[in-house]
């Protein structure tokens, strides 16, 4: 299975100097956690790091330490994570015919999450890991911050990564939202814009995402509870 890994952010909501995914995490930066599960799935043979050049020596050094054996590439990302992905996409190798995408600031993932999503892509065109959601989520109008709506809880899942596709339809997704300036936050969105199915996975409750502080606490203690 190929997979591709959108490491290029700045990590604004961090509020740190520098990329989020090289701020230390327990023994390791954030990074080197979510490529050792990587490194430790059975289905995955090529990653594709996509990343900002300014990041590559670091991510070079983090990647040699993990003594990785599989096929590791580099991509230089885009200002958005919809355009780093984009550009992912134009790496694969051309046999390429399904992939897995995974946020590099997922570093919590499981190599048996990772399996399981690349086993179910295998059945389905588009996939993603999610949950279901614990809070009571609201719509609100931003300009007047009125509740506007309350969807039903039954039915609202958090998306988490990976999410999987098969790489033409998604590559055809991607271009239809250059071309009418869809802004999304994920590749599943693209697909559903387009009117393509994607299937949920169960996902795993500690897949958090790190973006603030707190998630780097969070994050860290997890890993303890685990044993790292
Ligand atoms: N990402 C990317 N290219 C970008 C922006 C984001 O590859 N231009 C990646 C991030 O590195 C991260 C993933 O997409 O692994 C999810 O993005 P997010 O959590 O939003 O990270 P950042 O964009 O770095 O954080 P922030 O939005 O707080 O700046
Ligand atoms: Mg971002």
């Amino acid at each position: 299975m190929y997979l591709l890994i959108p490491a290029a952010g700045s990590g604004r909501r961090m509020g740190s100097s520098r990329n989020k995914l090289l701020l230390p995490l327990l023994d390791k930066p954030v990074l080197a956690w979510t490529l050792a599960a990587i490194k430790a799935s059975r289905s995955v043979r090529w990653v594709g790091i996509i990343g900002q050049p300014d990041d590559l020596p670091d991510f070079k050094e983090i990647v040699i330490s993990l003594g990785m054996t599989k096929c590791v590439h580099w991509i230089p990302g885009g200002t958005t994570r919809q355009e780093s992905v984009y550009k992912g996409l134009q790496a694969l190798p051309v046999v390429a015919e399904r992939v897995l995408i995974h946020d590099g600031a997922r570093c919590l993932v499981t190599p048996e999450l990772i399996d399981r999503c690349a086993a179910a892509l295998l059945r389905s065109p588009g996939l993603i890991a999610a949950v279901p959601v614990k809070d009571t989520i609201k719509v609100v109008a931003p300009a007047t911050q009125l509740i506007a709506s309350t969807p039903d809880r039954r039915q609202l899942w958090a998306a988490q990564t990976p999410q999987g596709f098969a790489v033409e339809p998604l590559t055809r997704c991607h271009d239809e939202g250059i071309r009418q300036g869809w802004e999304v936050t994920d590749d599943a969105a693209l697909f559903e814009q387009c009117g393509l199915p994607v299937t949920v996975v169960p996902g795993e409750e500690s897949n958090l995402k790190v973006t603030t502080p707190m998630d780097l606490a969070i994050a860290e203690f997890i890993l303890r509870q685990r044993g790292k």
